[in-house]
């Protein structure tokens, strides 16, 4: 039931501290401040060469915001596909590889195509899956639960952020099995994560400073994210959540291709959403920012240092609208940053007056092809 909440997907989205805690305790341990010794003993991380992640929609934005983090980290090459592509264009296999399907139904179409395809290839296959008794569950050698419990809205948040979880953690058990960190490493990297449900409920609180921009965000058009690094992938997943729920057009880039034709779009009816943690790109960002405005374009800014932000003079001043978040590690950055975008998508339709929870021509789980 809803409860107090008008509809499913915000209740979900308030629900992420408890279910990104639940994830969490899947995977790490609390008191010995390392990932959980049966989780350690399910996987060798040292004797894989690749992952090929395969996923569709959100789960695959979770997939794409994981790669960054496998490849810093553990030093992992991963490469990040949707199903439907992968399973119709015969790729090239590195021996040693990894198939990591990732699901929130576990009963996607083409992911459990493509994951059936990397079997029968021989690949070691694991499955990321928020229902656990799901055919891919059942078909993939390791089965990564997430613990996100039943999500009724359409579009996915409780279900992102748990698969987030989920992979970060593994994330830290890939880097110490792979000899990336000391175990000394590993407890901060656990107690950041183990951190992110409390951050999460923080950035709830970024609702009233949200409700603020969104009755504008639903009168437009079109509207860009941007973001650098694994904001990128978030950029993306906060334009598709706006498209599926508002019906308004969105696009995600990042945020150094804004010159390689994107900018051409901008101008005062083109709201551009940037999300820009106070990480080792920001400055690059802020440039972007600076550039968007001088064209008369409206920012909404998501960062957690306000007072970094360009001060822009006049009128692109005023265009300028800063939504401040909770400081975090950048490691959980992409959880913390997932809960305003989500916020931002949920209140533009609300205003809009759009189906939240059921919206048009949408079916929970994708099936058939
Ligand atoms: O059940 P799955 O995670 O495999 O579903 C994948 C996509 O269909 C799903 O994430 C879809 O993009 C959502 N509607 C996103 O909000």
């Amino acid at each position: 039931e809803k409860g107090s909440f008008r509809h499913f997907m915000e209740k979900e989205v308030h629900e992420q501290p408890e279910s990104c805690q639940r994830t969490l305790s899947a995977y790490l341990d609390p008191v010995a401040c390392a990932v959980r010794d049966d989780i350690k003993a399910g996987i060798d991380f040292s004797q894989i060469v690749r992952i090929q992640i395969i996923a569709c929609g959100t789960a695959f934005y979770a997939g794409s915001i994981a790669r960054y983090a496998f490849e810093k980290l553990a030093g992992l090459p991963v490469d990040v596909e949707v199903a439907s592509e992968f399973r119709y264009r015969t790729p090239a296999i590195t021996p040693g590889t990894l198939a990591v399907a990732v699901s929130q139904s576990g009963e996607t179409a083409d992911t459990l195509a493509a994951l059936r395809w990397c079997k029968e290839q021989g690949m070691h296959t694991a499955a990321v899956v928020n229902v656990h008794s799901s055919t891919m569950a059942r078909e993939a050698d390791l089965m990564w639960p997430t613990h996100a419990g039943p999500e009724i809205g359409v579009a996915s948040t409780k279900a992102f952020t748990a698969q987030l979880s989920a992979l970060l953690s593994l994330v830290v058990c890939a880097a110490r099995q792979r000899s990336r960190i000391t175990a000394h490493e590993e407890a901060h990297l656990v107690q950041v994560l183990l951190g992110a449900p409390g951050l999460i409920a923080e950035a709830m609180a970024m609702d009233a400073e949200i409700t603020r921009v969104t009755y504008d965000l639903s009168k437009a058009r079109d509207v860009i994210y941007l973001g650098r690094g694994d904001m990128y992938p978030l950029a993306l997943e906060g334009a598709l959540k706006l498209k599926e729920i508002s019906y308004i057009h969105a696009e995600g880039y990042a945020a150094g291709e804004l010159k390689h034709g994107p900018i051409a779009l901008i101008d005062e009816n083109t709201p551009v959403v940037v999300i820009a943690p106070d990480d080792a790109l920001f400055e690059k960002t802020a440039s972007n920012v600076q550039e968007v405005a001088a064209r008369g374009g409206r920012v909404i800014m998501i960062t957690n240092v306000p007072e970094k932000v360009p001060a822009l003079s006049g009128d692109a001043g005023k265009s300028l609208k800063v939504i401040t978040a909770p400081s975090c590690d950048a490691f959980i950055a992409p959880l913390v940053y997932s809960v305003p975008i989500q916020l931002l998508a949920y209140h533009t339709a609300v205003h809009k007056g759009t189906d939240v929870d059921q919206p048009r021509n949408l079916a929970k789980s994708v099936t058939v092809e």
